[in-house]
């Protein structure tokens, strides 16, 4: 699919993933506590997942919370749990209106059980809406994913339901929590850090990278646009000549 940026054609890319980062920073330079660099970080998600779909996105996957950020003062992991409370809630009233579908990955046991009901309620009320497919990352890090991925793939073959030769690049994918998903064509990290903090690894062997600067609060559909623009003046290889 193509869409029109500055009366020029552009390819959107299928599925983007974003880590979205800077929302502590955002605060600092306004001098406010970092929880309300969250609570805007929050704000933009929603805003971006209009703004996606309008630009024909289908598949948009954010990095909210990974395995690593537990290891933050308690005192912001608790503003962050709460932030995300009522961000399930809020989500679960919209996607009847946006026709959103939403799907959580990552490793969900640690998240607090009101938390872990309110995200199979919003998986549950979405499940048949055909509008953006919108995936969040909580508690996940990549190489917990291929871990539990692992035990459970060794399982089955103890088991005897899957074989030594069956253990294929596409059977794998089928354990990861990304197995309904094609693989992100463009992964964007905010806030002028260049590196994956343990993001989609498998999933992102060959997705075109876009850094900026901005940071995520200030992030928006003009960004988003840039990001497409850039995407553009990549030619995709996929390892072939
Ligand atoms: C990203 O913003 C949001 C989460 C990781 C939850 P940060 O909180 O990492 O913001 P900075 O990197 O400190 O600016
Ligand atoms: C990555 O951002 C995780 C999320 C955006 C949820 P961080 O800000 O936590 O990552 P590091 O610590 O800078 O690598
Ligand atoms: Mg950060």
């Amino acid at each position: 699919m193509q869409i029109e940026i500055d009366k020029k054609m552009y390819e959107v890319p299928n599925h983007v993933a974003i880590i979205l980062d800077g929302n502590g920073r955002w605060a600092k330079k306004r001098l406010l506590p970092r929880n309300v660099g969250h609570m805007e970080g929050a704000k933009t998600v929603e805003k971006i997942c209009e703004d996606a779909w309008d630009l024909g996105i289908k598949y948009l996957t954010v990095y909210a919370f990974s395995t690593e950020n537990w290891r933050r003062p308690q005192k912001e992991v608790n503003a962050l749990m709460k932030l995300l409370r009522k961000y399930l809630e809020d989500c679960i009233e919209r996607t009847s209106r946006n026709n959103m579908r939403v799907r959580v990955i990552g490793e969900k046991s640690r998240l607090d059980e009101d938390i872990r009901k309110a995200i199979d309620e919003l998986e549950e009320v979405s499940s048949a809406n055909t509008g953006l497919n919108f995936t969040i990352a909580l508690n996940y890090g990549s190489r917990d994913e291929m871990i539990r991925a692992m035990r459970i793939m060794s399982q089955d073959y103890k088991d005897g339901k899957i074989t030594e030769e069956e253990i294929t690049e596409e059977r794998f994918a089928t354990y990861l929590d990304t197995r309904d998903l094609p693989d992100p064509d463009l992964m964007i990290r905010t806030s002028g850090e260049q590196r994956l903090s343990n993001w989609l690894l498998w999933q992102l062997a060959y997705a075109e990278f876009y850094f900026t600067d901005v940071l995520w609060p200030d992030f928006n559909k003009k960004e988003l646009e840039n990001a497409i623009v850039y995407y553009n003046t990549r030619e995709r290889r996929y390892g072939g000549v």
